[in-house]
C-alpha cells in the first residue's frame, strides 16, 4: 500500500504498485483532464523545488489541479531554507501546513531528511541519486509502444546518473533487460545495479554494464541517453563532454540496434552532445510522449499516496 507513504526511490514500491500505477496511468491517460475521481479535493501539495524544472513542476502542478487539489510551488531559494534554516525545521513547519510534499533537492540525503523530519509524504521530483518519477512514465511510454515490458530491451548510453539509477530499477522490477554503457568512471552506482539486478532476478529481467556503446545498443528496440553534465556539475562540463566523446546518440550508432528502435531521452537535450539534432528531431524519437507520460503517471503516484 502507498497510502500515506513517500516515494523516494523505486524501490520504496513493490513490484506490484509499480505495476498498479503503470495501469492507473493508463486509465488516467486515457480518462484525460477531466477526472471523476478527486482523490485530491481540499489537499494542499507543496512542490519544492532547489533546481530549476519545466517537466516536473508544471506536470505536477497541472497534475494536482486536475485531481482536485491545490499546488504550492515553493523556490527553495525564496523560502528560509535559502538562508540557511535547517532542512528538519523546514519539514516540521510545512507539515503544519501542507497534505503533500514533492521536493527536487541537490542531495538525495535533503529528500531523506524532508521525509524523516516531516509528517506528510514525500515524493522525490529528482535528486542527485533518483528521479523515480521519470523511471515510471518511461515505462508508461515503453509500453504503449512495445506493447508489454517483460522482456524489451533497452540500452541506455551516457552517464550512469540519478535517470539512469531509477531506470535501472524500474526495469528491473518488471522484467525488461537492460544494458547500460558509459565510459570509465560514469558507470552506474554499483549498489544501484546490485539492487536491479535482484529485482531482475526475481521478474525475469537481465541487467548488462558495458563501456561499448556499439555493444551495448545491439538488437536494442530502445536507445535512451541523457545529459552528460546535470544539473549541479556545471563545472565539470567541458572535461565531461571530452570524456563522452563517442557516446553521442545518432543515426551512425542506431546502425546497431534493432531497425524499428525508438529514441527516449527525459529532457532537456543538448543535441550535437549526448544526442545528434537528426535523431532527437527524427521520427524513431518519442521524447515529446515521454514528456506528457510524466502527467499521467505522477497522477496516479498521487491517486495512490494520497
Ligand atoms: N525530465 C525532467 O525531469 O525535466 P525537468 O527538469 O524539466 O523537470
Ligand atoms: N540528469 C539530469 C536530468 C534532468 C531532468 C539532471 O539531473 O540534471
Amino acid at each position: 500500500m502507498m497510502k500515506g507513504k513517500s516515494l523516494l526511490t523505486i524501490g520504496d514500491m513493490s513490484q506490484e504498485e509499480l505495476e498498479d500505477v503503470l495501469a492507473l496511468s493508463d486509465r488516467l491517460k486515457a480518462r484525460g483532464a477531466e477526472a471523476d475521481e478527486r482523490p485530491l479535493e481540499g489537499k494542499v501539495v507543496g512542490i519544492l523545488f532547489e533546481k530549476s524544472s519545466t517537466r516536473t513542476r508544471v506536470s505536477f502542478e497541472v497534475g494536482v489541479v486536475q485531481l482536485g487539489g491545490a499546488p504550492l510551488y515553493l523556490a527553495a531559494r525564496d523560502l528560509q531554507w535559502g538562508r540557511g534554516e535547517p532542512i528538519g525545521d523546514t519539514a516540521r513547519v510545512l507539515s503544519r501546513y501542507i497534505d503533500f510534499l514533492v521536493a527536487r533537492t541537490f542531495a538525495h540525503s535533503t529528500l531523506e531528511e524532508l521525509a524523516e523530519e516531516g509528517t506528510i509524504p514525500v515524493i522525490n521530483a529528482l535528486s542527485d541519486r533518483f528521479h523515480p518519477c521519470q523511471a515510471i512514465a518511461d515505462l508508461l511510454t515503453i509500453r504503449e509502444v512495445a506493447g508489454k515490458l517483460q522482456g524489451v530491451t533497452l540500452a541506455y548510453v551516457g552517464d550512469g546518473n540519478n535517470v539512469c539509477n531509477s531506470l535501472l530499477l524500474a526495469a528491473g522490477k518488471v522484467g525488461m533487460r537492460i544494458r547500460v554503457a558509459s565510459p570509465k568512471g560514469y558507470a552506474p552506482d554499483r549498489e544501484v545495479v546490485s539492487d536491479a539486478e535482484e529485482e531482475a532476478a526475481k521478474s525475469g529481467g537481465q541487467i548488462r554494464i558495458f563501456e561499448s556503446p556499439t555493444e551495448a545498443v545491439r538488437g536494442a528496440e530502445f536507445v535512451y541517453t541523457d545529459v552528460w553534465a546535470s544539473m549541479g556539475q556545471e563545472a565539470e562540463r567541458d572535461q565531461r563532454v571530452r570524456d563522452f566523446e563517442g557516446y553521442q546518440v545518432d543515426e551512425a550508432l542506431l546502425k546497431d540496434a534493432a531497425p524499428e528502435a525508438r529514441v527516449m531521452h527525459c529532457l532537456p537535450a543538448h543535441r550535437g552532445e549526448e544526442v545528434s539534432a537528426e535523431v532527437l528531431d527524427g521520427p524513431r524519437a518519442i521524447v515529446w510522449d515521454q514528456a506528457e507520460n510524466r502527467l499521467h503517471a505522477q497522477k496516479a503516484i498521487l491517486a495512490r499516496i494520497a
